[in-house]
């Protein structure tokens, strides 16, 4: 996870064919992009052709590379030596076994030590309300609690230095914690959002319309500043939402 990586997309064309008017973007270690445009534009689409390291070989006809070159046929296959982790829209786990065992398992796939299952769990747990346990059969996990377990995974156990992630605003998960934690561990986070506080976390954001990449916005200094803004409104609304999830009364709504 140390040495230097670059991820490149090379444009292909929109829905029409038309060549896209972005024909490159690079993104290095530890930088967040987001992808946006209206529903049914691409934004998906463009997130499983980084998925996919397509060759030319995708409708949109994109090319991704790494480190400026194409992966070889290994890294495109081989799991172990799998560049990119996603975090898909709808996510269940169908598996019949428990939370520690699932991740003890995961952890050996990767040759890691066994004892990162707690580290796993622990910082899971920051980023969902109800807590996760080892002993806890994976099926019987909600939605936010599977999301919460997966960003824990890819962040502490999986090498995967690409994280994707395709619309984490409803997972009912801490998701600015969840970004940051992703990002600080030095990987290239692409996230397709509505949301505005994700959206301005990233450092650029690509534009999609009509299946093509039309443009990439550098974030300001000044939509900086209305990102913490309404962190601050996001965060207190999230504290809201707790108070109701416990039972309790909503009494200071100043
Ligand atoms: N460059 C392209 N060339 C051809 N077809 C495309 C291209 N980009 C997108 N499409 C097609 O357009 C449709 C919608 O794309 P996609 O699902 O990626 O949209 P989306 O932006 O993710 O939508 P939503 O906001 O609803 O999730 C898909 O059928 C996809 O195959
Ligand atoms: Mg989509």
């Amino acid at each position: 996870m140390n040495e230097e990586l670059t991820l490149t997309i090379l444009g292909g064309v929109d829905k029409d064919g038309v060549p896209e008017a972005i024909r490159f973007v690079e993104v290095s270690k530890g930088e967040i992009v987001g992808i946006v445009g209206p529903t049914g534009s691409g934004k998906s689409t463009l997130i499983d052709d980084i998925e996919q390291l397509a060759q030319g070989d995708t409708p949109a006809g994109r090319t991704i590379l790494i480190n400026g070159d194409k992966p070889d046929a290994m890294t495109r296959v081989n799991p172990r030596m799998k560049l990119v982790a996603q975090l898909s829209q709808n996510m269940h786990f169908l598996a019949d076994m428990t939370v520690g065992d699932f991740l003890q398992m995961h952890a050996r796939s990767r040759g890691k030590d066994e004892g990162l299952t707690k580290k796993v769990i622990d910082l899971a747990n920051t980023l969902t309300g109800e807590p996760i346990a080892a002993h806890h059969p994976l099926t019987v996990l909600s939605g936010g609690q599977s999301r919460s377990l997966m960003t824990a995974d890819i962040a502490v156990i999986s090498d995967s230095p690409v994280v994707l992630i395709d619309e984490i605003e409803n997972a009912g998960i801490k998701k600015q914690e969840a970004l940051e934690l992703l990002a600080g561990e030095g990987k290239i986070v692409v996230v397709v959002t509505h949301d505005p506080v994700l959206a301005l976390m990233a450092s650029r954001r690509i534009v999609i319309r009509n299946g093509g990449m039309v443009d990439i916005i550098t974030t300001s200094p000044d939509e900086k500043d209305v990102c913490d803004r309404i962190a601050e409104v996001d965060n207190w609304l999230m504290s809201m939402r707790e108070t109701i999830r416990r039972g309790d009364i909503v009494e200071d709504v100043a």
